[in-house]
């Protein structure tokens, strides 16, 4: 079965990419921005904002398009506006349009940040509020794609972690590392609750819907609910690093363009019971993580 994975140089698209790919059933292709390789899979560079999709998907003719690529960074959408909508909105309508005239099963990466964070604990069903622009926009690409003809699947993740060369961008985990290792102490909020996604957990669970074309929304992530100071510490104790140089603030005191949500944390359990996910521990995955690093 051929599929196409797009913002495959991010830490998302990068582990699906590399989880299809050693999936024997799949032949893979892989696109981003800028250049790539993934072992197994055919990759190319597309600027997707000036590509013709439809002759893409002509071309390629793959039966699931795993849909990645964004601007995903939410400061970067609260103070770009017109990007963001072209990026995250009107690139998705492009891609639902195409996957309707192909016949191609679509699986859309989305947010917690859909949700206010009023409450935590979010299931599938709970209505969506965004606070952001980057929230706004991926609830609006989720609504296009619910209200189109196509075949969907609607992933909702949360601070998804890991550690891959050549990054597009930072996650948490790079940016404990990063600051603690030259010394330099790192402002971590305590007031942000996630339930933080092990990369390779989420790949696993796309692999599965990939598998058996899943339609609906699924919530997955990791299942322990933890504010992103916590969690930097225990990533700082894991590596060995100095976590006093981590400094716990609230959210008010970083200054960040876009509000973040305080509670985001998501339930997991339908995607426990109808794809068999079983999200590593944080623990697990750090000491996972910690033997990359080290080997
Ligand atoms: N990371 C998280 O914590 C998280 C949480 C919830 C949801 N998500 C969702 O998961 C998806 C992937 O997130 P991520 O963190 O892996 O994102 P990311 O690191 O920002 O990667 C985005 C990818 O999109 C590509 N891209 C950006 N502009 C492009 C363009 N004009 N043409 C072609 N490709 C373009 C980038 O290419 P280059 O790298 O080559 O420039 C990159 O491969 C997003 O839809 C995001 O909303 C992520």
């Amino acid at each position: 079965m051929r599929i196409l994975v797009t913002g495959a140089n991010g830490l998302v698209g990068k582990n699906i990419a590399r989880a299809l790919s050693s999936t024997p059933k799949f032949e893979v292709y892989a696109t981003s921005l800028k250049k790539l390789q993934i072992d197994g899979a055919t990759t190319f560079t597309s600027n997707l904002l000036n590509a013709d999709i439809n002759h893409m998907i002509d071309d390629i003719k793959p039966e699931i398009l795993v849909h990645c690529a964004a601007i995903s960074s939410p400061d970067a959408c609260e103070v770009d506006r017109f990007a963001y909508h072209r990026m995250n909105v009107e690139l998705t309508k492009r891609f639902v349009s195409a996957c309707v005239d192909y016949n191609v099963h679509m699986v859309f990466l989305s947010t917690d940040f859909i949700f206010d964070g009023s409450k935590g604990d979010y299931t599938e069903q709970d209505t969506a509020n965004p606070i952001n622009y980057y929230g706004e926009s991926k609830l609006e690409a989720e609504n296009l794609i619910l209200a189109s003809s196509v075949g969907s699947t609607i992933v909702r993740t949360s601070l998804v972690y890991g550690i891959e060369p050549k990054l597009s961008r930072p996650n948490i985990i790079t940016r404990v590392i990063d600051n603690l290792s030259k010394s330099k102490s790192y402002k971590v909020p305590t007031d942000q609750i996630r339930t933080p996604t092990y990369a390779p957990d989420l790949a696993t669970a796309i692999v599965q819907i990939c598998l058996n074309k899943t339609t609906g929304i699924y919530n997955v992530s990791g299942q322990q609910k933890i504010s992103v100071a916590d969690f930097a510490v225990q990533a700082a104790k894991s590596f060995a690093l100095n976590h006093e140089l981590l400094f716990p603030v609230n959210s008010n005191e970083l200054a960040e363009a876009a509000p973040r949500p305080k509670d985001t944390s998501l339930v997991i359990d339908k995607a426990k019971s109808e794809l068999g996910y079983q999200p590593t521990s944080i623990e697990m995955a750090l000491e996972k993580i910690k033997q990359t690093l080290y080997s």
